[in-house]
């Protein structure tokens, strides 16, 4: 459906279930990690692009405390107070509408009573931040509707903040810091120390990028992801023993690595090496593309996914299937896993007059050799939190 269309949608449902049009719509899309995999948590620096598909939101303030929203995809209606923010065990999707609220109201922005309603088309569970858009879609809704101050990335340590602190899952800030400032037709480079970030030319006429879900719902990744995150902790304290200045992988050249590398636990071991290498991946991205060189860029995607599934150890063998299916189908310029792996999607890189032949060839292949059917969706790169109809 069209963007148009479906904001009609969420018009109406807004107009039946409060009786009143909504003051105005925004949408806040959902990502795919082109590179930096795993590398945001270590301070290190990642290269993702905002989707076309995303998180609707409309809104109206009210005169009093009271938050009530609505959920399209779930048909549900909740409502609490701004007084007490509880986390709700049932309704769980609305989980990340309150942790924003709660985190909003902490950092000290003077809410208001607010109606809205919520419309996703970002399949949940495949790794593509659906979360980090229903975050970023009511943190900017708030904020298009109330007017406070907040700059990008302060909102999106507030949604990553509701993610990790109320919703209780842990992740980096790539996910909510580019659903808040993608750009189209650009990939963004994020230092996630720092959190300086430059929009790198994405073109994606010529080249389209295209996500294929594995349809295998990422099962372990909770423990897994944390299992990670405490093996690269491990890494950096073991090599700040030998090398000046390290609080995290960031700080860790690959010529340092090479040097002391061998002094490290086999699997610590693998873990930082995986994490140095992607970022220097990252850092040689935005290189090759400010010149336009997208063969080098794939290079360096499939070097990531090599990387990912022998390294870190993240992948699993649906997701080996599909990169290898799709490096084989027509217009194939790579393949790599996105997000935190065991499961999700792959994405690719694309050239544009193969596109129908890549989809249908990767579409029967996948399921000649795993009997599921996977969704493939050609996605270009998008603005980030936008308004949409005031
Ligand atoms: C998930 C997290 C991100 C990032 C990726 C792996 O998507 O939400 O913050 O850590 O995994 O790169």
């Amino acid at each position: 459906m069209m963007l148009q269309d479906r904001v009609g949608e969420v018009r109406e449902q807004f107009e039946r279930i409060f009786g009143t049009r909504p003051q105005t719509v925004v949408r806040a899309p959902g990502r795919v990690e082109l590179l930096g995999n795993h590398t945001d948590y270590n301070e290190g620096f990642v290269l993702p692009a905002a989707i076309s598909m995303d998180v609707l939101a409309a809104g109206s303030l009210r005169d009093d405390e009271v938050v009530a929203a609505y959920s399209a995809n779930f048909d549900t209606l909740v409502a609490f107070p701004l007084s007490s923010i509880e986390k709700d065990q049932v309704n769980t999707w609305s989980n990340y509408v309150r942790g924003v609220l709660h985190f909003l109201k902490e950092s000290g922005v003077r809410l208001q009573g607010v109606n809205m309603a919520i419309s996703g088309n970002v399949p949940v569970g495949s790794g593509l931040s659906s979360s980090a858009a229903i975050e970023m879609a009511v943190g900017f809704l708030m904020q298009t509707l109330i007017g406070f101050e907040m700059s990008g990335p302060d909102l999106a340590l507030i949604g990553q903040r509701a993610e990790n602190e109320f919703v209780g899952v842990s992740t980096g800030i790539m996910d909510q810091f580019v659903s808040r400032l993608g750009r189209k037709d650009h990939a963004l480079f994020l230092d996630c120390r720092t959190l300086g970030y430059e929009q790198v030319p994405l073109e994606t006429k010529a080249i389209k990028i295209v996500v294929c879900d594995t349809m295998k719902r990422r099962g372990l990744v909770d423990s897994e992801y944390d299992q990670r995150r405490a093996q690269c902790e491990e890494a950096a304290r073991l090599l700040s023993q030998w090398i000046p200045n390290v609080r995290a992988l960031r700080d860790v050249s690959k010529e340092d690595f090479e040097l002391y590398k061998d002094r490290l636990p086999e699997v610590i071991r693998k873990r930082a090496q995986h994490v140095i290498y992607e970022n220097e991946r990252v850092l040689k991205s935005r290189e090759v593309l400010n010149v336009g060189d997208y063969d080098a860029f794939a290079r360096l995607l499939d070097e990531c996914h090599e990387s990912a599934r022998d390294l870190y150890e993240v992948s699993c063998a649906e997701l080996d299937t599909m990169v290898e299916v799709s490096r084989q189908a027509p217009g194939a310029m790579c393949a790599r896993l996105t997000g935190a792996g065991f499961g999700g999607c792959t994405v690719s890189l694309v050239r544009d007059e193969q596109v129908d032949a890549f989809v249908d060839t990767v579409r029967a292949g996948y399921a000649e050799r795993t009997g599921v059917t996977p969704s493939i969706y050609v996605c270009t790169a998008e603005d980030g939190a936008s308004v949409v109809q005031q």
